[in-house]
């Protein structure tokens, strides 16, 4: 949907300063509110820009730790490691807002055992993505972005939501469930390259798989590419995602 077409142009930019990915190293001292050290000093090292903004019950940060907003996401962790979440807002002609090697987080939240969970809050019009670090062993591309797979949204007027493999198709799973009817998985509403490769996001190297049935929409965009995702969620509404 929003954020795909974009991944290659910030590839171009983020190209230039990859080389300085490593040197980024900010300091774990004030810890951000939910992160553990061990996680921080682990996104540090894989170059990170920085720890997550972890705002607590603000509206004014967009994206926060809270169950109160209009817009509420459910973060558990399914998987048997400890999982990081991190969230990031796409801010308004940002090509690089998951480029998190060069923009620091929204959200990076602890998960360290399986069901831990967190609710996160954002405003209508928010734009943005997550993904997650895996038993502090996930790491960033050359490019600085997350090598797993993405979750992508927009909230507000049309509310969508999908899973994107464009940056890696071995990522782990998730599964993303709206409320009022609609998933979004690996296989469901998710954004895959065409075939033989594992990262793609070019013009015409991708597909929406399955994206059919109640809230799932989907169309073509102006360069002939799959949009859509899931909707059902219009102004305000509650997602769970399990990552796996
Ligand atoms: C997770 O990391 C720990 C510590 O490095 C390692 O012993 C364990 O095998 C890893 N678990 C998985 C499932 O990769
Ligand atoms: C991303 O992770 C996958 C699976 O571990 C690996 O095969 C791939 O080479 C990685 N890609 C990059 C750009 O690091």
């Amino acid at each position: 949907m929003l954020v795909n077409n974009l991944l290659f142009q910030g590839l171009l930019l983020v190209a230039m300063v990859a080389a300085n990915a490593v040197s980024n190293q900010f300091s774990c001292g004030p810890l951000a509110y939910g992160l553990s050290a061990e996680d921080c000093e682990y996104m540090a090292a894989i170059g990170m820009a920085g720890q997550g903004q972890n705002a607590i019950g603000e509206r004014d940060a967009g994206i926060w730790i809270g169950s109160e907003g209009p817009n509420t996401f459910t973060f558990v962790n399914t998987a048997e490691v400890p999982v990081t979440v991190i969230v990031w807002y796409r801010a308004e002609g940002d090509d690089r807002s998951s480029f998190v090697g060069a923009r620091a987080p929204k959200i990076s939240y602890s998960l360290p055992f399986a069901n831990d969970a967190v609710d996160i809050s954002l405003g209508n019009e928010v734009p943005g993505g997550w993904s997650a670090l895996y038993n502090r062993s996930t790491e960033l591309t050359p490019y600085g972005q997350i090598n797993n797979t993405f979750g992508e949204f927009s909230t507000g007027t049309y509310a969508t939501i999908d899973v994107s493999r464009l940056v890696t198709m071995s990522g782990n799973p998730m599964t993303v469930k709206v409320s009022s009817g609609c998933v979004a998985d690996m296989k469901t509403c998710a954004y895959a390259c065409n075939s033989g490769t594992d990262s793609c996001g070019a013009a015409g190297t991708y597909n929406l798989l399955n994206c059919r049935g109640t809230n799932a929409v989907q169309s073509i965009d102006p360069s002939g590419d799959p949009t859509g995702g899931c909707q059902g969620w219009t102004d305000g509404g509650h997602v769970d995602i399990m990552l796996a």
